[in-house]
């Protein structure tokens, strides 16, 4: 079907800032409260229809530490569009948009998550703050939860809204 779409992408973000909860939540509709830490990277896929195309995400979940952040490159470099995802800060994530701006695809589409939107207490960036950094370096926010799915097929749903052909 000549309307089909392949959406390579990439999340990014914080050691235990939910990337691998949001996929798990997007691709298999589950939550796990003890969901172990990523090493290297894990690749999932995932069909979506959007208007009258479907859209196949192929997805790398890539590792929050530290140790491997070299490696981020790999992922991102062919990557169509992208997660980024924080939940306590927000610092971390504001590297990724610069280094995805800087080395990333023209035309990447961008989405900025602010994840655990179940915890209200435990957020420190409110989501004005987000929003408007959000508008200010061409990407889009929205407040998610792996835990309750609250955003997480949305979240997915516009970034295909916004790729070139959908
Ligand atoms: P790394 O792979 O180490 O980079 O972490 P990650 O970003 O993949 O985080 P992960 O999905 O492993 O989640 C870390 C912890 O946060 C796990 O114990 C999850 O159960 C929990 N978690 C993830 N998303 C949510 C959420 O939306 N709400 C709540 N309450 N907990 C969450
Ligand atoms: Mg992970």
């Amino acid at each position: 079907n000549e309307l089909d779409v392949v959406c390579f992408q990439v999340l990014l973000g914080d050691v235990g800032a939910g990337k691998s909860s949001l996929v798990l939540r997007f691709v298999k509709d589950q939550f796990v409260e003890f969901q172990e830490s990523t090493i290297g990277a894990a690749f999932f896929s995932q069909t979506l229809a959007v208007n009258d195309a479907t859209v196949k995400f192929e997805i790398w979940d890539t590792a929050g530490q530290e140790r491997y952040h070299s490696l981020a490159p790999m992922y991102y470099r062919g990557a169509a569009a992208a997660i980024i995802v924080f939940d306590a800060s927000f610092e971390r994530a504001k590297k990724w948009v610069q280094e995805l701006q800087a080395q990333g695809n023209t035309n990447m589409v961008m989405a900025l998550a602010g994840n655990k939107s179940d915890l209200l207490d435990a957020k420190k960036v409110t989501a004005e703050e987000a929003q408007t950094y959000a508008q200010e370096n061409g990407l889009f926010f929205m407040e998610t939860s792996a835990k309750t799915a609250a955003n997480v097929k949305e979240i997915f749903y516009e970034i295909a809204r916004r790729l070139p052909r959908v």
